[in-house]
């Protein structure tokens, strides 16, 4: 009879004490679950806080680029990385060849454009320009000046209201030229003094935080 009741009372505390043990172990659970979740929200807000503040913007930004080689898609392309928003090529309905870019050709298509205050190469594709309030607008330099596509585009696009902002690469002309063309070119336009940007990534990360829209 002893060894019964010694039993029954070792039963007893052994399923109390695993009560309690499995009711911590269950507590500590929760409220690891509950710091996992709040360091999860720190993490999503810190990274919104690493991020540039442009994509944070409530403001539409396209970066609208032609490239005849690849130089000014690069550079608009980190634009893109730092600013956010759409990545929009303009493509020549007649793509650009080597030939037609030889600059030492006073023949050759891209010079003669240049010379032709009336050329307004086709644009190939459709550009939805409504949605954006601003538009990066990105091109190489061809003559101190800007590809005579460029003004094609501006012909077809109510840019009136908008923030604009040109960036060029080259290979040494600076951007100057080309600004004034275009703010000639439509008088409606915010135009924000842009400026000739290398590929380097750091540059042009450096610049897009520096602009204010
Ligand atoms: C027809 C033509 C004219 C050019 N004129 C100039 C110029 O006046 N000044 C300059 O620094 N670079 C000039 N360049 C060089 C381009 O601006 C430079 O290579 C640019 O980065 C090319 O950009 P992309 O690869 O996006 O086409 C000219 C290039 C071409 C094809």
């Amino acid at each position: 009879m002893k060894k019964i009741i010694v039993l029954i009372i070792a039963v007893v505390i052994v399923a109390v004490a695993g009560s309690l043990v499995w009711f911590m172990g269950f507590n500590n659970k929760v409220e690891s679950t509950n710091n996992s979740n709040n360091n999860s929200n720190v993490n999503e807000e810190n990274n919104d806080e690493n991020t540039n503040d442009k994509t944070n913007t409530n403001k539409n930004v396209a970066i609208i680029y032609f490239s005849a080689t690849g130089t000014t898609e690069k550079v608009a392309g980190y634009i893109k990385e730092v600013a956010g928003g759409d990545l929009i090529e303009i493509i020549p309905k007649d793509e650009y060849t080597d030939n037609d870019l030889a600059y030492g050709n006073e023949n050759s298509r891209a010079n003669k454009e240049q010379n032709d205050s009336k050329a307004r190469p086709e644009i190939k594709n459709r550009i939805d320009t409504d949605s954006y309030d601003v538009i990066y607008l990105g091109y190489p330099i061809w003559w101190d000046n800007v590809p005579k596509i460029i003004l094609t585009f501006l012909d077809n696009h109510n840019l009136d209201g908008k923030t604009v902002i040109p960036f060029c690469t080259s290979s040494s002309s600076s951007i100057d030229a080309s600004l004034n063309t275009l703010k000639d070119y439509n008088k409606n336009v915010n135009w924000i003094d842009g400026e000739r940007l290398s590929t380097a990534k750091n540059e042009v990360t450096n610049w897009v935080n520096g602009l204010n829209y």
